[in-house]
């Protein structure tokens, strides 16, 4: 049986403040859970939407650390950064505030202090792994060192990247501080932790009995982890940002980061509602919702459950958790220290205007079910062939023939045929289908049928062909119109949740001042006689050079990112003295440079070598060189290697190069001019 409720909260997982938000953050949690509140607000529902910066945690201060400033600074930034750009896609937050707030320490400091005296808390001591140059605990995140499986070098203290292997820090050969480089030592430290152990059963029978609708992947993830058995975990940490530990002898511990942020969702509410936010929190008859991506699941699921139910005091815990999985980018995965990602606020910013376009991409394509893949071929092709010349070109063309007609103005309605009827009972079908796809979660199904409502226009108009009509038969044309123009108004209304953008435009041409879903499968939305705006294009076709505009930038952070990982090659083996005197390294002067015919690689030089009488050698060069780039230089070569035959040519000596990050080659030559022939050595 459905629990009727009075109210529904939606959270939002509350972005890291230590980078701006990318495609991935925006098709896993706010494009859905904005949907989602959008279609409750349009049904009258009461609904609020909470949001917020997650300040707090390691990688903050580690950031603040490298670029020296404090963490303060960091999250100031990207907190606006965040805020800004969120409001530039329409994400309608009714709050959207931060973790660093004085609300929000004050609670979850409450919260801590409240469980602590309740004795919900146990305390332990652990070894772990301390910088003492730095002076600080290392989280595990920042022990690098070789893996003892595979043997990459540089695995992490969690996780080795190169075999997938999940490793404790203690677990690296020779592990190092990735803050200073140095060798951490062992020392003993003390946290208070949360027994997951002791809520076990209660939370297998409120997740694996009582919800067995969530999404598969949500429940397979939670069952995984029930069947594993829960440990307790540690919910302070030794760091000097967060919110501190509200107990005597906590000096220099804070609340463990995954601690506080959730608790952020009832401090936003808080801050938004000082007086009634605890109705939005404690009352039965509130849905909690929580919009979240995969790794975050346990954390919604099982961690946070745990604590709001060791607190108490009538807290509700989620009605549904409905996570996405991830969304990748052009074949890899996103990743924010790569720098592979399509930022939102700089795609704001190279398609002014087009955040619908955005939105309609994210959830055509959201990774539901299974990751997905976000590519600029396919942003442009949804746009061009799905929001130009379905949606776009159907507004389009009953704006213009209302135009052209009835001189843009609303003509009168006369009896409706079969196939106007029959539009409206499709326009209430599909309707019916937006809904409990909506309310199932089922986003990127839903936006299939909103289109599907646009489809049914262009349908209705090849169907019906008024420009034909309007020769012989004007009043069966102003009729026709008419329904085109309901059909219109109509689809201003079932895409408000999806494209507000695009929504509000059209309202404003059709002089709707307000929709609600109600309104949605009536054929009288607008009144005879009014006079329409002016037809505008919806929406325009990108072209090729915009999105190889996008495809350019992630190759030159692709670049850059090798060049960042780049490191030299590990050293040779010794050589004694006399192996390295026999080889004759020589200048020489390059009297002529060529491209060896049908040799792609190859030039071949010409050499003064100071004997009077030139040498040849060929090198594999000649796609980082243009012979005359090299001609009258002075490079270095082996001398004293046997003549070889390359395509025909005898190559005496080999000329040396560098082979430069990008696997390039650059020839090696003396800085200054000496005579050709001399040793080098
Ligand atoms: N900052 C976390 C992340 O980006 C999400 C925190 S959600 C909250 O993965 F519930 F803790 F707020
Ligand atoms: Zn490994």
């Amino acid at each position: 049986m459905k629990k009727e409720f009075k109210r529904t909260l939606v959270t939002t997982a509350l972005p890291y403040a230590n980078g701006p938000v990318h495609i991935g953050h925006l098709a896993g949690v706010y494009v859905p859970a904005d949907i989602y509140t959008r279609f409750l607000r349009l049904n009258g529902e009461e609904v609020m939407m909470i949001g917020g910066s997650d300040e707090h945690g390691v990688p903050i201060t580690i950031k603040a650390k490298r670029e020296g400033v404090t963490p303060q600074d960091i999250v100031d930034r990207y907190h606006t950064i965040i805020k800004d750009s969120m409001a530039g896609l329409g994400i309608s937050f009714d709050v959207y505030s931060r973790t660093t707030s004085d609300t929000h320490h004050a609670m979850a400091s409450e919260f801590f202090r409240t469980l602590y005296d309740k004795g919900e808390f146990v305390e332990r001591s652990s070894m772990q792994l301390y910088d003492e140059k730095a002076g600080q605990f290392l989280a595990d995140r920042y022990v690098t060192g070789e893996c003892p499986h595979c043997h990459n070098p540089r695995a992490y203290g969690d996780q080795c990247e190169s075999c997938g292997t999940s490793l404790a820090p203690t677990d690296l050969i020779n592990p190092r501080s990735a803050l200073t480089d140095t060798v951490p030592v062992m020392k003993e430290t003390f946290h208070w932790y949360l027994p997951l152990d002791k809520w076990e059963d209660y939370l297998r029978r409120w997740i694996l009995d009582g919800h067995k609708e969530w999404r598969s992947n949500v429940y397979g993830q939670c069952k995984s982890w029930l069947d594993m058995g829960l440990q307790p975990r540690a919910v302070s940490r030794d760091l000097d940002w967060g919110v501190p530990v509200p107990v005597e002898g906590a000096e220099g511990k804070v609340l463990y980061v995954w601690f506080d942020a959730p608790i952020g969702y009832i401090s936003n509410t808080k801050e938004l509602c000082p007086d009634s936010w605890e109705k939005w929190w404690k009352d039965p008859e509130t849905r909690i919702i929580n919009f979240i991506g995969k790794d975050n699941i346990v954390f919604h699921c099982i961690v946070f459950p745990a604590m709001l139910s060791a607190y108490g005091d009538g807290y509700q815990l989620p009605d549904n958790v409905p996570a996405n999985e991830f969304l990748n980018l052009e074949g890899d995965k996103i990743s924010t220290s790569r720098n592979w990602a399509v930022w939102l606020h700089e795609y704001l910013e190279d398609f002014p205007g087009k955040q619908d376009v955005l939105r309609y991409v994210l959830t055509a394509n959201a990774p539901e079910t299974k990751d997905n893949d976000f590519t600029w071929a396919d942003f442009q092709a949804r746009n061009n062939n799905e929001l130009v010349a379905i949606l776009g070109n159907f507004v389009n063309r009953a704006l213009v023939l209302t135009q052209k007609y009835f001189g843009g103005e609303v003509p009168a309605c006369g009896e409706l045929m079969p196939v106007d009827a029959g539009v409206f009972d499709e326009i209430r079908s599909l309707k019916e289908s937006i809904s409990s796809n909506i309310r199932d979660f089922h986003f990127r199904d839903a936006l299939k049928e909103a289109m599907n409502m646009a489809r049914v226009g262009n349908r209705y108009l090849q169907e019906t062909e008024p420009w034909k009509l309007a020769k012989t038969d004007m009043a069966r044309t102003a009729t026709i119109l008419n329904v085109a123009l309901q059909i219109t108004a109509n689809l201003a209304v079932a895409f408000e949740p999806f494209l507000p953008f695009m929504s509000g435009k059209l309202c404003g041409i059709l002089h709707l001042d307000s929709v609600d879903w109600d309104m949605l499968g009536c054929d009288s939305l607008l009144a005879a006689g009014v006079k329409l705006g002016e037809p505008e294009l919806l929406f325009e076709k990108i072209d090729d050079a915009a999105v190889q505009a996008q495809i350019d930038k992630l190759n030159r952070a692709k670049e850059a990112n090798a060049l960042a990982a780049w490191k030299p090659e590990p050293q040779s083996a010794d050589v004694d003295i006399d192996t390295f005197g026999r080889c004759d390294i020589r200048v020489g002067t390059v009297l002529e440079c060529k491209r060896v015919p049908k040799a792609d690689k190859l030039l071949q030089f010409l050499i003064d070598d100071g004997t009077g009488s030139p040498r040849t050698i060929v090198s594999g060069i000649a796609k980082y060189y243009d012979p005359e780039q090299l001609t009258g230089r002075q490079i270095c070569y082996i001398a004293n290697l046997p003549p070889r035959k390359l395509r025909g040519v005898e190559s005496c000596g080999m000329i040396l190069s560098a082979v430069s990050s990008d696997g390039s080659l650059v020839v090696i030559g003396p800085t200054g001019p000496v005579a050709p022939g001399s040793k080098v050595g």
